[in-house]
């Protein structure tokens, strides 16, 4: 396959740029956490409750200590120096907020009771199998039903005019329950952690979306000062939420590895990812929508309950969307929380937003219905062109484009509204559309950059990537502003030794990078230059650093061309015409390197910002072909149309839009998380009955994005892009799939059991 060649310097931004970090994958080369080796190493094994609610009465671990290669068996009673996490608001927590072992309740099934450490892996499995619990058992309580004997209080939010009176005076109303199950995170790389110790410092390799609040998090759980904690991530095979916060694993871990003096290896398997390390919680949302006749929304009110376990309090926020997607005078969300025998929900790829939209833009879809008004035209009409809830001007929107651009796509004029009027090639076609949001800040960041005297340059960050791209985007701004070519600028990520930076959650590292890089970059070149200009025997000596640049990572005078690139220049050349490369600079001056730091000033800081409401959109448009002789459905094509500020690589945005689509139709289609009712067990915990979609499953994607600068988030007008493209999927699916069957399922995922009621049988 061709491949087309890269544009040059500051083109680089907003091409379609391969990932530098590529090869490391492809060549199994990248080391994620638990590839780690040391000398010394030893294994541990967790042992999981097999109960869902109740208490340990004994725990038998005789067996186990007099089994070959046991070096420990960790539980409550013998476990040292572990603590909660400091209580406060911000800078990170334990996922779960109970420390592992601090007492002998059980409150959800697979809850970790014991953890073995031996010498070598299978004694490590072995003498667990051998640890017998008795337990005091009582039942859990997993019911999929959240208003069950619901007796907590409801919290308002977004309150506006008055939704009550609205909705009793409005001429048409609709008014659903539309539910998503618990969705279990599946990242390939599974959670694990391998905690060395070394002194009085202690290293984790985890596979962690936030090195640095995780360094935070794990010296209070430690006990240990922050300074002696040093967190890497380097590579993360993905998270999706799952991994924004320490799960017990690495406290364990740590624990294990302080009290015997050895590293410890301690890995999480697919089956404990369904119970121990987080999952969207359950929803059940009451959308209730008042409007006129013509089609316009007089009343939204947002009622909803999620599910969190017995130890936290989590709440997916179902209605952060609502209240600025449309125009709308009476508005009300509502929150319930509901306690459920289940391990601590986390978020996971556009939380709140991905089931809230389902609801709210499947309401929308049942208003045209009932209005008999096409679905566009319907969203045309309330479209807010401000946002009401903040009351604040959108910094950039453009979701009616979106629809435009989607529209024209799919052939949505080709559309007609009846259910099961559209036929192709003997299947019955549905469309549906569905709405996209999700908010954009600028959060803080520092990155140094640095020139070597090997002629490589090199930028540091103790963000990580995790898998989305942000090792290329640091490449591209180095390589924007110095020529220097990417495959001799060398990125350090996902390390909490290095520079400060953010968090990779919320789609939010992008545009906070992106500032604090420039400004590295822009002060080592302005230091370079000025060395260049005052360095004896410098070409360029007593040149005004003013008439100075640099291209193709040489220093060059400004109203030169460089004449020759990517040959070594030597005496003889014209040195002020061709330049003089980075590296003969520092040689000339007896430098081992120039270096500076920038700093992202965050939005929330910025007065400016502070004036306008920052969000992404995009719209979805799914097709479906229904074949009612063998009840057969399939997503057949999708379009994705965003408007994420200004994309810098191409490539990378894509991919999230394409990723996040894919896990669209897993929600819509496939997956839920069931829980044994007797016991609590997730009994689908394993890839051959938690079901997501495979290449076969997968409908054509095509991704559009808009490109519109949005100056207010940072000077490179670019918003995050990761959740937002999961957004919005389910309701098209679900609209289309009401458009070809008449079936309206509420609650997802879509089964054929809920397509057998579909009164459209031929085709
Ligand atoms: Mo995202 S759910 O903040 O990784």
């Amino acid at each position: 396959m061709a491949t087309e060649p890269l544009p040059h310097a500051a083109n680089i931004i907003g091409a379609a740029v391969p990932r530098i970090d590529g090869p490391l994958k492809t060549t199994g080369t990248a080391r994620y956490a638990v590839d780690h080796d040391f000398p010394n190493l030893v294994h541990a094994v967790a042992v999981q409750s097999t109960i869902g609610k109740g208490r340990i009465r004994t725990l038998d671990v005789s067996a186990a200590e007099q089994m070959p290669g046991v070096l420990l068996v960790l539980r409550h009673g013998n476990i040292q120096n572990v603590f909660r996490t400091f209580p406060r608001q911000q800078d990170g927590a334990m996922a779960e907020s109970r420390a592992p072992f601090e007492d002998e309740n059980i409150y959800y099934w697979g809850q970790y009771i014991a953890v073995v450490v031996a010498e070598t892996l299978e004694q490590a499995k072995a003498a667990a199998a051998a640890i017998h619990a008795d337990y005091e058992v009582e039942s859990p309580d997993v019911r999929t039903d959240l208003s069950a004997d619901f007796d907590g209080k409801r919290e308002s939010s977004w309150k506006r005019g008055d939704p009550d009176q609205a909705l009793a005076s409005a001429p048409v109303v609709i008014d659903q329950t539309y539910s998503t199950p618990v969705e279990t995170h599946n990242p390939m790389e599974m959670h694990g952690t391998v905690a060395v110790w070394d002194g009085d410092n202690v290293t984790l390799y985890d596979s962690s979306q936030g090195v640095v609040s995780f360094r935070t998090v794990m010296s209070e759980v430690l006990g240990v000062p922050r300074e002696n904690v040093r967190i890497i991530s380097r590579f993360v095979g993905s998270g999706f939420g799952g991994k924004l916060s320490p799960w017990p694993q690495a406290t364990l871990a740590a624990a294990a590895a302080r009290q015997l003096n050895r590293p410890v290896k301690l890995s999480v398997d697919r089956r404990m990812m369904f119970s121990n390390v987080g999952h969207r919680p359950r929803t059940q949302q009451r959308i209730r929508l008042g409007a006129t006749p013509d089609g316009k929304l007089t009343a939204i009110r947002h009622d909803f309950y999620t599910e969190t376990s017995q130890l936290d309090d989590f709440v997916e926020h179902c209605g952060e969307q609502t209240p600025f997607i449309y125009s709308c005078p009476n508005l009300e969300v509502t929150t319930a929380m509901v306690h459920r025998n289940v391990g601590a929900p986390a978020p996971m790829r556009g939380p709140g937003a991905v089931p809230g939209l389902f609801a709210l833009e499947s309401a929308i879809d049942e208003l045209a219905i009932k209005l008999k008004m096409d679905p566009l035209e319907l969203r045309y009409k309330n479209d807010a062109e401000r946002d009401e809830g903040k009351n604040l001007p959108f910094s950039s929107r453009h979701l009616k484009e979106c629809y435009q651009v989607g529209a024209e796509k799919i052939g949505w004029n080709q559309r007609t509204p009846e259910v099961g009027s559209m036929r192709r090639n003997g299947k019955v076609i549905g469309m549906g559309v569905g709405a996209a949001s999700w908010s954009a800040a600028r959060i803080p960041c520092t990155a140094s950059f640095e020139f070597c005297p090997n002629g490589r340059v090199c930028v540091r960050c103790a963000t990580q990537d995790i898998g989305t791209g942000t090792y290329t985007l640091f490449a591209q701004v180095a390589h924007a502003k110095t020529g220097v070519p990417l495959d001799h600028i060398d990125v350090f990520l996902g390390d909490s030794s290095l520079p400060d930076g953010p968090t990779s959650g919320g789609s939010m590292v992008t545009s906070a990078i992106l500032p604090a890089a420039t400004a590295a970059v822009s002060q080592a070149v302005t230091r370079l230059l000025n060395i260049a200009a005052q360095t004896p025997g410098s070409p360029f000596h007593g040149a005004h650093p003013d008439s100075l640049t640099i291209a193709d990572g040489r220093v060059v005078a400004k109203d030169q061309q460089p004449q020759v690139v990517g040959v070594a220049l030597h005496s003889g050349a014209d040195l002020t015409a061709n330049g003089l490369p980075f590296e003969e600079v520092l040689k000339l001056a007896n430098l081992s390197g120039i270096s500076a730091t920038g700093r992202t000033f965050p939005s929330f800081e910025d007065p400016k910002a502070q004036k306008y409401s920052l969000h992404s959109f995009g719209a979805h448009f799914a097709e479906v072909e229904w074949e009612p002789d063998i009840a057969r459905l399939r997503v057949s094509r999708v379009f994705s149309i965003f408007d994420c500020g200004r994309i810098i690589n191409k490539k990378a945005g894509a991919n999230q839009i394409l990723g996040a689509a894919v896990m669209g139709v897993g929600m819509s289609l496939f997956e839920e998380t069931h829980y044994d009712k007797h016991f609590g067990q997730p009994i689908n915990g394993n890839f051959a009955d938690y079901l997501v979609p495979t290449c076969a499953d997968l409908p054509d994607l095509d991704v559009t994005f808009l490109d519109y600068p949005d100056l207010i988030v940072n000077e490179y007008g670019a918003r995050g892009i990761g959740e937002i493209g999961m957004a919005g999927v389910a309701p098209a699916i679900a609209s289309a799939v009401y458009h070809a069957t008449g079936v309206r399922v509420r609650e997802l995922p879509i089964r054929i059991e809920d397509l057998l009621q579909s009164k459209v049988l031929e085709v």
